[in-house]
């Protein structure tokens, strides 16, 4: 059932666990984190970046695709599909495409320009039923080669980006996107507490969920993180399962050579960790 993000992340909050993002980008990962979520009776969001949209075809592919496949797979969880680190243009693009939620990033703008897009973001998307995401300091990651420590959001301009009537706020503790280097800090939880304070019960987001150890995601949960995105560590994991069916030689055996055969290995390694993923959230029967 494709729903906005708004209900389930509310619920989410109200009943300590977190709901995942888990970004697809084809056929075969749509499927497996659908059949997952269906599987655990548990909530998901489907995130689609624009460059996953390109390469999928485009946003009413994304859209079409899912759609379709809630249907033939009968899956009955509530399922968004979201766009994950919009520019204005894109979040425009996908409102009138059919996505259910949007991840607007105004994050690299100065607070008031962030401030003034988000809102007008949240009213087109808030007319057509869509859920909006916002963000507020930025969340670091690899760059060129270059590793930057996640930037910590300010309590006050969380305050000021959750007043313009977002539906949940992404929000810098140290987070990273891609795998995080052996010094890593670890999240901010003085910030994340702050920001919490600061925000009023808005169900919070936590990007860069790959890596992150499980007393962390605990902890971060208890103090308001509702949604919590993760990408890289399916990456991985579906890397290294095709690349061993490969070395492996399987590709040679018989009909191993169909491209079904030589996805299935990660597509099976994508299920085993969305599955982590989704108890570790505790989004278990949470439907
Ligand atoms: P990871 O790739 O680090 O899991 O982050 C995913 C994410 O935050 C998408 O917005």
């Amino acid at each position: 059932m494709l729903v906005n993000a708004t209900e389930m992340l509310k619920k989410a909050r109200d009943g300590k666990y977190a709901v995942g993002q888990f970004n697809i980008n084809n056929l075969e990962w749509t499927k497996a984190i659908l059949e997952v979520a269906e599987e655990l009776q548990s909530p998901v969001i489907l995130g689609v970046s624009a460059g996953a949209a390109k390469y999928m075809g485009g946003f009413k592919t994304v859209v079409a695709l899912v759609g379709a496949m809630i249907e033939d797979l009968k899956i009955t969880v509530p399922v968004a599909t979201h766009l994950d680190h919009g520019t204005y243009n894109d979040s425009i693009a996908c409102i009138e495409a059919g996505f259910s939620s949007i991840m607007y990033d105004g994050s690299k703008l100065p607070i008031d320009e962030n401030l003034a897009k988000t809102a007008e973001i949240v009213k087109l998307a808030h007319a057509k039923g869509i859920s909006v995401e916002a963000e507020v300091g930025s969340i670091g990651g690899e760059e060129d080669g270059v590793v930057g420590s996640g930037e910590i959001a300010d309590a006050d301009e969380c305050k000021r980006l959750a007043e313009t009537g977002i539906d949940f706020l992404a929000a810098g503790i140290g987070n990273i996107h891609g795998v995080y280097p052996a010094n890593w800090q670890g999240l901010n939880f003085e910030a994340l507490e702050a920001i919490n304070n600061a925000t009023g019960g808005i169900p919070l987001v936590l990007h860069g969920g790959s890596g992150i150890p499980e007393d962390m995601i605990k902890r971060s949960i208890s103090l308001g993180v509702s949604k919590i995105n993760v990408n890289t560590e399916k990456q991985l994991v579906f890397a290294a399962a095709v690349r061993k069916y490969i070395e492996d030689g399987k590709d040679k055996e018989g009909k191993g050579f169909d491209p079904r055969k030589i996805l299935a290995p990660g597509v099976e390694a994508i299920k085993v960790t969305v599955r982590e993923k989704i108890e570790l959230f505790g989004s278990t029967n949470k439907v």
